[in-house]
């Protein structure tokens, strides 16, 4: 499944565990990382490995955001949920391809220790935590076959950095941050993966985080994570093409098999190409998702 919503879920929080799971999101994301005090991460390992192997299973993927390699607690969080069989393990803070495939190694000896099939936890990187992060963008094509997407944070880079905000007057990102967006989508697309867009924070303000996600969509996101069970409706909706959409592209696809052999068309006045054809073949294909 490609996400449109992925809700973060702190992992050592009973209460959101249990609403985590009605939210209707494609995605959870327990987190042991930045949403847990580390005096309760052994209980929260406990916790998410509970979850993983009591839920349902549905069609909501379960993934476990752990903590960085490099952080001395990554491998014990790794032991902890791998034996609860998550679908997938979000690696944040990382820097590049080098990290996918340290944590594929240490995935495939967990998953023989488990009895596993092999291969079957997934990973998705936090590919813009860190400045040296940046400039491996462009590295992630086969780096793993484990590798199902690319994500990109703001927080914590503006911290590795050193700013005081990573944002302008208006509230728009600083341009550092836009340009890690950007490198992002490029990675994951250069890789041939989807990219999944960050949060919006400010989950009282409904309006922003629609116009955010349909520009995300827009701009060649696939999804876009929530911390909040409200977002979850407003991003399944942003990515999903409405009617309007639908019967725009239907005309494109129809207009090109009309004119059989023909590489470039007309509809309504407007030239049309291939990439306007690859276009609303991507936009019928996103109907399907839910
Ligand atoms: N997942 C599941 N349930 C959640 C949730 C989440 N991310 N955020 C809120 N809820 C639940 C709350 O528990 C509450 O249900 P309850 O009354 O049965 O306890 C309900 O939704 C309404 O929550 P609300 O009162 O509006 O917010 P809150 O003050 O409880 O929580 C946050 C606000 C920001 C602390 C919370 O949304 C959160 O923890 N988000 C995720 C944070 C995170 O994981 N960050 C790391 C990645 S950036
Ligand atoms: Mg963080």
């Amino acid at each position: 499944m490609i996400f449109r919503s992925l809700l973060f879920v702190p992992g050592d929080s009973e209460r959101k565990l249990v609403k985590g799971a009605l939210s209707g999101a494609d995605a959870l994301v327990l987190d042991l990382e930045d949403a847990v005090d580390i005096a309760r991460l052994p209980l929260a390992r406990q916790m998410v490995h509970d979850y993983l192997l009591n839920r349902d299973q549905g069609t909501q993927e379960v993934w476990v955001r752990v903590n960085p390699l490099d952080s001395g607690l990554a491998l014990d969080d790794l032991a902890a949920v791998v034996r609860g069989r998550p679908d997938g393990i979000l690696l944040p803070k990382g820097s590049g391809a080098q990290d996918i495939q340290l944590l594929d190694h240490y995935l495939g000896a967990l998953e023989v220790r488990d009895g596993i099939a092999p291969g079957s936890v997934a990973i998705m990187p936090v590919a813009t935590e860190t400045p040296a992060a940046l400039f491996s963008l462009g590295n992630y094509k086969n780096c793993s076959t484990r590798l199902k997407a690319l994500t990109w944070g703001a927080e914590d880079l503006a911290a590795a950095i050193g700013a005081s905000t990573n944002r302008l007057a208006n509230g728009e990102y600083e341009f550092t941050y836009q340009l890690a967006r950007s490198l992002c989508l490029l990675g994951a697309r250069a890789a041939g993966l989807p990219a999944i867009d960050t949060i919006w924070g400010n989950f009282k303000d409904t309006t922003g985080l629609q116009n955010d996600a349909t520009l995300a969509r827009k701009a060649g996101f696939s999804g876009k994570i929530a911390i909040h069970p409200d977002q979850v409706p407003i991003i399944n909706q942003a990515f999903t093409p409405d009617e309007a959409e639908l019967q725009h592209a239907r005309q494109i696809v129809q207009a090109f098999e009309n004119a059989q052999g023909a590489g470039t068309v007309q509809l309504n006045g407007e030239m049309l190409d291939r990439p306007h054809l690859k276009q609303a073949q991507q936009i019928l294909a996103m109907q399907h998702r839910s």
